[in-house]
């Protein structure tokens, strides 16, 4: 196309370099927006013709070349020109072609600021509303492994040294927790999004009688934005969505990295499904937690489009500049890595194999009873501090001797304090700890089937609304 065509072409009288358009073309990414830029142009069309700025004929060929567009993009037989910068033109450029004067009319009190605003919130709202159920669906794959395996028993850990048993269910009901805030996270950005950006035109509004009621409810909207410079300039929904993503991979990534430690030899608590690990190229023993890896890595990214978008925004006056087109790849990098990472998260889950014998294992060796030994002679009426200092002596004595707490006998704890009485060794068993840890939110096993109980409960009462 020559530059004069151009849809701002009418200023120009030399053509653009050929550099420069690449550089400021965007269509290469923003096309995935094509959906949300022919729903806000019928909107608009819709609004201009009621508002007798349009007439119905020409509102009809637009209804029909929007119709005409999007079948041809669905379809992939559309051609994305770079030299028509973005995706909004180009969609404009070929309803031109197909219908004449009246596309040419469509662009009547919009401009492409509030109309990228707009696309944008629509995408995000769309996204939202797909990715909650993925959600939703991480948290009955954690509930549905709680269920299986959760009365395992494994350490509980702090600095990453065993420090108390505790169910697997436990364990994992923490992450529905984590993912249940995640969630609320998305709610309340996509609540706040949910106004239209569209009438507010170039930055001041517009001197066309056009109703910004009418084009927002067409769209869903909650309303219309209250001021046309904070309309085209504001991106903060997508800095709130990047957000609640980098939060969400801090989630994922923790998990992930639990998965990497719990399925080393050394921890041997879980194995990875063959068809979630992979092999290595030279050595043939290996079973690599690859799916939990990149999880863990692809959180970086994450941040980094964070970053990102808060730097172009940082310091840019109002209204609109161009800064603001770097807001797609990071928006969508940002969100395609998330749903990834849901995903992977939750279709591997079923395929774990819990090693409750390695959990367990590592409970009697690890001393995570030394605390309710303790306890005991708390109970028996030993000051605490003076009982904390006896089963350090036991235990440092254990290490020494090649033994474990479960193995002592009744005699054994009593020549370390006479307060040690015959019923010690059932009074400190692991299961004996857990059961013991009674408090709300705690992790006997009543608490932890009744949070298992309310979490299911609180998907499926989601559900039926
Ligand atoms: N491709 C542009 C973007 O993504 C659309 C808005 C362009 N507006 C303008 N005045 N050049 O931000």
């Amino acid at each position: 196309m020559s530059d004069t065509q151009k849809t701002w072409g009418g200023r120009f009288a030399e053509p653009t370099d050929a550099f420069v358009a690449r550089l400021n073309a965007s269509v290469g990414f923003d096309r995935r927006l094509y959906r949300e830029d022919i729903a806000g142009s019928r909107a608009h069309a819709a609004m201009l013709a009621g508002q007798g700025i349009l007439s119905a004929e020409d509102h009809a060929a637009i209804e029909r070349g929007l119709d005409q567009v999007l079948a041809e993009i669905e379809a992939g037989d559309f051609t994305w020109d770079a030299a028509l910068e973005d995706v909004h033109m180009n969609i404009e450029a070929r309803l031109t072609a197909l219908v004449g004067e009246a596309g040419k009319r469509l662009h009547t009190a919009r401009s492409r600021n509030d109309q990228v605003a707009t696309d944008l919130r629509l995408w995000l709202r769309r996204f939202i509303d797909e990715t909650l159920p993925v959600v939703d669906r991480l948290q009955d794959a954690l509930l549905d492994l709680a269920e299986r395996d959760g009365h395992a028993i494994l350490p509980g850990y702090t600095h990453l040294q065993r420090a108390q048993p505790i169910l697997l269910a436990h364990h994992l009901l923490a992450y529905v927790e984590m993912l249940e805030r995640d969630r609320g996270r998305l709610v309340d950005c996509r609540r706040r999004l949910d106004e239209s950006p569209l009438g507010a035109a170039a930055l001041a509004g517009t001197p066309f009688p056009i109703d910004r009621r009418h084009s927002a409810r067409a769209l869903g909207f909650a309303g219309p934005m209250a001021n046309s410079l904070d309309a085209v300039a504001d991106r903060d929904f997508a800095v709130e969505f990047t957000s609640a993503a980098a939060l969400c991979m801090v989630h994922l990534s923790r998990f992930a990295e639990e998965l990497v430690v719990w399925s080393s030899q050394e921890f041997g608590f879980v194995e990875l499904g063959d068809a979630f690990a992979t092999g290595s190229s030279i050595m043939p023993q290996k079973k690599n937690p690859d799916i939990p890896e990149l999880v863990r890595g692809k959180t970086g990214r994450v941040f980094g489009d964070l970053v990102a978008l808060l730097t172009v925004l940082k310091g840019l006056p109002l209204a609109y500049n161009k800064d603001l087109q770097e807001d797609k790849e990071a928006l969508f990098d940002a969100a395609d890595t998330l749903r990834d990472c849901l995903e992977a998260t939750a279709r591997l889950l079923p395929g774990l194999t819990v090693r409750a014998d390695r959990m367990r294992a590592a409970c009697d060796a690890g001393f995570v009873t030394a605390t309710d030994v303790a306890d005991y002679l708390a109970a028996k009426g030993v000051p605490f501090r003076e009982a904390h200092h006896v089963v350090g002596r036991l235990v440092a004595w254990c290490i020494v001797e090649g033994r474990t707490l479960p193995s002592l006998s009744a005699a054994e704890f009593r020549t370390f304090h006479e307060a040690f009485a015959d019923d010690v060794c059932a009074a400190v068993t692991v299961e004996a700890s857990v059961a013991a840890r009674k408090s709300e939110g705690g992790t006997a096993p009543d608490r932890v089937r009744a949070a298992l109980a309310a979490a299911r409960a609180r998907l499926q009462a989601r559900r039926a609304a």
